[in-house]
């Protein structure tokens, strides 16, 4: 990963908390400020209509006050008073026939024509009435309330009248502040949480620091967690678990490749040597075909370490397809023990293949991997002794086991034989005896294909018991009378 990655993942994460942590506080500000909004709009509401009420009352008061309607106007003063100095309050008094007997300066007839309250009747809030006035570009409040002049004379309306621009602008200069206080206050949360991000990403960046020094030399030495925080400590853990598997499989692979050099080099130096003495002087046409034998065996063993190794590179592939199908697994052990029988001859041992075994495999497979634990158990036989095949199965599984009488294979040994390239005896194989010599492949063949099948191979040695392979495969097959036989 280059340096640039790594600081553009580092901000993508603390550019999401921020946005995150900053989203959160302003999605809560503006609620808080949208109540507050509505709250002093209500309150404003309330006041104005309150005032509109208290003024209807001391305008009433003042019609008691009079005789005849011709003295409402004598002396205005008095009437003004009754608004007690509120600017956008204004009224006017009109006679029965809508002539203005009073009317303050900022008082400006409606429009439509108001609904009145009767003169015996108190005003209420909801006697309020709007009426857009078309030059003010606004809705002016209007309460027409009747009276009574000297409070049983002539009838005549009180009209007052409040202009709710004043209201209007106290609250749109709340909204403003409101949203300028929203923006400052969320750029500030915005601005720390972005610098304590960076400060509690710290030991992350720490952590891939350290995870950035890891190298395919380093890759035994864990990451220290001394420092680490408790929430990272698992991820270091598992990071270093990671890294010791890792570690495993490198040094496993690299021992692999050193392991199969070294075993490709030999049959090749032998070619070579023998070649190079062959040409030191003139040989007789046998001593060339000797020569060449030697050299075909050498190129056998060599054709065979390939093809070994390049089946062992498609086993382990995760595409290999396996054509499985049912197979009775005594007919293969029986047509490799007719097929090796030349061998077990050579080798003075005999094969016997006992019981049935049926199970869902892929032949070929199957045949190769019980050829190679066939092959392994007449190369290492005592001569006179038998190498029996015994096949067994239970409705789960099915098995063969293999056994022979004769090399025994050590307790020490016995988990690293189907490792690649593991020999007991390495120097059988350099030593010439091509009838022991192997490439130390064939039971890592026999545990893929095992593998491949959900299957699995054991072995055992000792000198009494003999040396048995057991490969087990699921039988994968429905249950009946013929997928149960013991034999
Ligand atoms: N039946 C057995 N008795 C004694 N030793 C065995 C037996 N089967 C396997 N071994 C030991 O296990 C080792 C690994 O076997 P494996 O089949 O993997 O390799 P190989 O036989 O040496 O070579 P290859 O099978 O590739 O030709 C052998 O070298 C041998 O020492
Ligand atoms: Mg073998």
């Amino acid at each position: 990963m280059s340096t640039m990655d790594h600081a553009r993942r580092t901000r993508s994460l603390r550019a999401r908390l921020t946005g995150l942590i900053a989203g959160c506080i302003f999605g809560v500000l503006a609620l808080m400020a949208t109540y507050q909004y509505f709250a002093l709009a209500d309150q404003l509401r309330a006041r104005a209509r309150q005032d509109l009420l208290a003024t209807v009352a001391a305008l009433r008061t003042e019609l008691n006050g009079v005789t005849t309607k011709q003295q409402i106007g004598a002396d205005p003063r008095r009437w003004y008073d009754a608004t007690h100095g509120h600017q956008n309050l204004d009224f006017a008094v009109l006679d029965a026939n809508g002539t203005t007997l009073i009317a303050s300066r900022g008082y400006l007839a409606p429009a439509t024509s108001l609904s009145h309250v009767a003169h015996q009747r108190v005003p209420r809030e909801n006697d309020v009435q709007k009426v857009r006035n078309a030059s003010l570009g606004v809705r002016l409040r209007y309460i027409a309330a009747d009276g009574l002049v000297g409070g049983r004379g002539e009838r005549v309306t009180i009209v007052v009248q409040l202009d709710p621009r004043e209201q209007l602008s106290v609250l749109s200069g709340f909204a403003l502040t409101a949203i300028v206080a929203l923006t400052i206050g969320t750029l500030i949360v915005g601005a720390m949480t972005y610098w304590l991000v960076t400060i509690g990403l710290r030991p992350l960046r720490t952590l891939t620091r350290a995870a950035e020094q890891v190298s395919s030399e380093r890759l035994g030495a864990p990451l220290t967690d001394d420092d680490t925080p408790a929430e990272l400590k698992d991820l270091s853990h598992a990071f270093n678990r990671m890294l010791a598997r890792l570690n495993d499989s490198f040094t496993r692979l690299s021992q692999f490749s050193s392991d199969l050099a070294h075993d490709f080099r030999t049959p090749i130096s032998n070619m070579m040597g023998e070649a190079q003495v062959a040409l030191t002087r003139e040989r007789t046409a046998a001593e060339y075909k000797a020569i060449l034998i030697s050299n075909i065996e050498e190129c056998e063993r060599l054709s065979h370490m390939i093809s070994s190794m390049l089946f062992l590179a498609r086993a382990e592939s995760a595409h290999t397809e396996l054509r499985k199908e049912a197979t009775a697994l005594e007919a293969i052990a029986v047509s490799l023990a007719e097929d090796m029988a030349p061998m077990a001859e050579e080798a003075g041992v005999a094969i016997e293949v006992v019981g049935q075994a049926t199970a869902a495999v892929d032949g070929v497979l199957a045949r190769r991997a019980l050829a190679n634990v066939l092959v392994n158990a007449i190369r290492h036989s005592r001569p006179g002794s038998v190498v029996s095949m015994r096949c067994a199965s239970s409705p789960e599984w099915t098995e063969v086991g293999i056994r022979n009488v004769g090399d025994v294979i050590a307790p020490e040994h016995l988990p690293r034989i189907f490792d690649r390239l593991y020999r007991v005896d390495p120097s059988r194989h350099t030593g010439g005896d091509s009838r022991v010599g192997g490439a130390g492949l064939g039971l890592a063949i026999v545990k893929s294909i095992m593998a491949l099948h959900a299957g699995t191979v054991s072995a055992s040695s000792d000198a009494v018991a003999g040396t048995t392979f057991v490969l087990r495969f699921p039988t994968g097959m429905p249950p009946g009378p013929a997928g149960n036989s013991r034999c």
